[in-house]
């Protein structure tokens, strides 16, 4: 839809790992403080998530380019904490990942969409992701240099095809954001990866290329007996039980409401300010990202009901509890508080 009005540009917070040369990616739409997460790593989950909540940022999507070898990924506590959905190139054979992401499938952060580009060859399941004139290539093209392929079913000549055929057809001004860089360079744009790359710029053959890559003989990463498994399940060991979701809508909660037993608990999971701004009388806080706190609480009760403000994070605390344990919910997951008092049910107020 054309407003008339004037897109402001997507916001990029770069970040970094000193122990691997990790690149992690913030990218906010400052319209409507959506953003998404680019190969977040574990030991930088505090930080992230401080920037994410100084800002008020509505993290939608927490993307990994790759199963990495050098790092583990926090992906799986930031889905816990802000109800990200994780984004995985299919074909990677990751658990309990959320999106499974094609070759050439978008994904929308407010007014920008994110696409898919398959590029295998360091992985044979690599993806990099296009935004706004930008591209975040992982461990496929680097600065000055690509990806090595001699572990986890990499292919030198997979890689080549990748970098060739997809990503140096994007225009020469987009601008180039790599997992790594072990140089200190933030960017650069496919221009000048065409040119000036080591390893396959100013149009080296293929053939070359493969012999090259093929003869590099590299130290194995000092960390890919543990992080290779543990990114396998986005960092977090977990035991993906089979859990059947129980969705109903705001108008059955009432209806249990209105009969509500001492063995049922009905549950808010908003924030302590939306909780008090009105809320279902009798019901409980208990935030998002706030489960595990209140296990011993939730098994008190036969049956617990959960509902929040759109149903995003409902569905999510009902996941994060099926993964802890607790499998006696129902889930409003289409609807919410605002349904609720525009049907004119009785609200409850409590001070801040
Ligand atoms: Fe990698």
């Amino acid at each position: 839809m054309n407003t008339g009005l004037t897109t402001r540009s997507l916001l990029l917070e770069q970040l970094y790992d000193r122990d691997s040369c990790t690149y992690t990616y913030l990218l906010i739409d400052p319209e409507t403080n959506e953003g998404a997460i680019i190969d977040p790593v574990w030991e930088h989950f505090d930080r992230d998530l401080q920037i994410i909540s100084e800002r008020g940022i509505e993290l939608l999507y927490s993307i990994e380019t790759h199963a990495h070898a050098d790092h583990v990924t926090s992906g799986g506590k930031l889905r816990q904490m802000t109800g990200a959905k994780i984004v995985f190139g299919e074909n990677a054979g990751i658990q309990s990942i959320d999106i499974s992401i094609k070759h050439n499938q978008e994904l929308k952060l407010g007014n920008f969409t994110i696409r898919a580009i398959f590029t295998p060859g360091h992985t044979s399941a690599c993806t990099s992701y296009y935004i706004d004139g930008m591209v975040f290539t992982g461990d496929a093209l680097l600065i000055r240099g690509c990806g090595r392929t001699d572990f986890q079913d990499g292919d030198p000549g997979q890689l080549f095809d990748s970098i060739t055929q997809k990503l140096f057809k994007l225009d020469d001004e987009t601008k180039v954001y790599p997992a790594h860089d072990y140089n200190g360079r933030i960017g650069s744009t496919i221009g000048q990866e065409k040119r000036w790359n080591l390893r396959l710029g100013n149009n080296r053959p293929r053939q070359e290329f493969v012999e090259l890559m093929n003869n590099l003989n590299l130290d194995m990463p000092k960390k890919i007996n543990e992080a290779v498994p543990a990114n396998m399940s986005c960092g977090i060991n977990f035991n993906p039980k089979r859990y059947v979701l129980d969705d109903i809508s705001m108008d059955d909660l009432h209806h249990i409401w209105q009969q509500l037993s001492e063995d049922t608990l009905i549950v808010d999971n908003r924030t302590p300010e939306e909780f008090a701004s009105g809320h279902i009388p009798g019901s409980c806080n208990m935030p998002m990202g706030t489960e595990s706190q209140h296990l011993d609480t939730l098994k008190q009760y036969k049956k617990v009901y959960i509902h929040c403000r759109s149903g995003r994070r409902s569905q999510t605390v009902f996941t994060n509890l099926n993964l802890l344990g607790i499998d006696h919910l129902a889930c409003v997951c289409h609807s919410g508080m605002p349904d609720w008092i525009k049907a004119g049910y009785k609200v409850e107020m409590a001070p801040v």
